[in-house]
């Protein structure tokens, strides 16, 4: 593992600190039932920092004239390790880490105090983890207490997120080559799955495809649970049941895709089940391709970020007009968010180590600008739900188109491949 970016990391954030220290839990293992856990899942932000996947670590980095990058974690236990597998201890994860001390978790309680006293200002994220928020606040008062003794708590404690957030917003080149081999996997997962699909299968028969193509490729796992939404189940925006038939002349619309070294990718394709898209569907199909398109041509240094959701919708809501789903201008639709039946999301978020990643969309009252390393999706859609005034050949159609995109010093780089024009979807699912 190279751990060259997680040692840059912390050295950038140390600079920000001041005098500060920061307090950078990782998350708890999750109980599901009985003796059996969830999958454990590192906590994104300590995980930026350290390149550490045990459960049971808090990294404290503090600042000032002699900084230090201090992880505490568990113990070398041979019993557990039978069980459970291996552990670092404090001396191995010090040695292949690069921290400058290492202590067992169990001293974390008696150590925080004697770290955070006499410091200006404590980082934490308070709020993300009650668990934590109460351990460090037990810190503090155990510092308080000692007052009488010349010892000073922290007289600020600022939200660490502002300084963490701001860096995961910029992407560095370990994060984007991660990004990449996501989007590489999922796109190869999307194909898949489309040339999988036959009329009478499952939806849950091709998100096994999708799931055995992430994990033959070493992808960890699924980024967020996996929609496979066969005909009119598209148009339930977090449909996740996937258990439901894929019938014939319907569209079937997956959103999927797994996570690398951490890192999410995102793509949604929506295909013909029986590899042939009808008039109707491609028309729909054509307008959110189209919406799509003029939203990646607005992502480039400077642009704002909300300017390629304005471009999608124009496209979207002239598409709306062309359908007679709508009716009068597209300013006017815009104005009265009438489009809001057949497009209630919004086009963009930020893409990393969380699928919907860290990072301000406004700077005050101005939307964030683009720059370079930045990381979004573009998924614009349509879902037009059956009702009395939908003309039939519409109803039950759900689409949406998703890519993951960075932006680069000229524009941006789509990162994900997986094909999405008509001739080479039906030209893929050929049989
Ligand atoms: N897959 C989650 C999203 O598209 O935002
Ligand atoms: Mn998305
Ligand atoms: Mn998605």
């Amino acid at each position: 593992m190279n751990i060259n970016p997680y040692i840059s990391r912390r050295n950038a954030l140390l600079q920000k600190l001041g005098d500060g220290v920061a307090i950078i839990p990782t998350a708890t293992e999750k109980q599901r039932n009985s003796d059996a856990h969830y999958a454990y899942r590192f906590d994104s932000y300590f995980w930026y920092l350290s390149g550490f996947n045990e459960p049971e670590a808090v990294l404290v980095l503090v600042g000032g004239t002699d900084p230090k990058s201090i992880l505490f974690c568990r113990d070398k236990d041979m019993e557990r390790e039978i069980w459970d597998g291996f552990r670092y201890g404090p001396e191995g994860a010090k040695q292949e880490f690069g921290f400058d001390e290492t202590y067992s978790i169990a001293e974390f309680d008696k150590k925080l105090p004697e770290l955070i006293a006499n410091r200006t200002t404590l980082w934490h994220s308070l709020g993300h983890d009650a668990v934590w928020d109460t351990r460090i606040a037990a810190g503090l008062n155990a510092v308080r207490a000692q007052t009488r003794a010349g010892k000073r708590a922290p007289a600020h404690i600022n939200d660490l997120r502002q300084l963490l957030d701001a860096m995961r917003l910029l992407k560095d080149a370990h994060e984007i080559s991660a990004m990449q081999r996501a989007a590489d996997i999922s796109s190869g997962a999307h194909v898949r799955a489309m040339q999988a699909s036959r009329v009478g299968l499952h939806e849950y028969a091709l998100e096994a495809e999708l799931s055995y193509e992430f994990r033959r490729n070493g992808a960890d796992a699924h980024a967020y649970t996996p929609i496979v939404a066969g005909g009119s189940n598209a148009c339930v925006l977090h449909y996740v049941s996937n258990n439901q038939l894929l019938h014939d002349n319907t569209l079937v619309l997956i959103d999927a895709g797994c996570e690398v070294a951490g890192y999410a990718s995102d793509i949604t394709r929506t295909f013909p089940v029986n590899g042939k898209f009808s008039t109707a569907q491609r028309d729909v199909y054509e307008i959110v391709l189209a919406a799509q398109a003029a939203a990646i041509a607005m992502i480039k240094p400077g642009n704002a970020f909300v300017a390629p959701h304005e471009a999608a919708l124009k496209t979207l809501v002239q598409g709306m007009l062309e359908l007679k789903l709508l009716q009068g201008s597209v300013e006017g639709n815009i104005e009265s968010e009438a489009y809001k039946r057949f497009y209630m999301h919004r086009t963009s978020h930020w893409l990393g180590l969380d699928v919907h990643d860290a990072g301000e969309y406004k700077d005050g009252e101005a939307w964030v600008k683009f720059a370079p390393g930045m990381a979004l999706t573009v998924e614009p859609g349509l879902y037009i739900r059956a009702a009395d005034d939908i003309p039939k050949h519409l109803a039950n159609i759900g689409i949406r188109i998703e890519d993951d995109v960075l932006v680069t010093a000229s524009g941006c780089h789509v990162y994900t491949t997986a094909p999405k024009s008509v001739a080479d979807i039906e030209a893929v699912m050929q049989p």
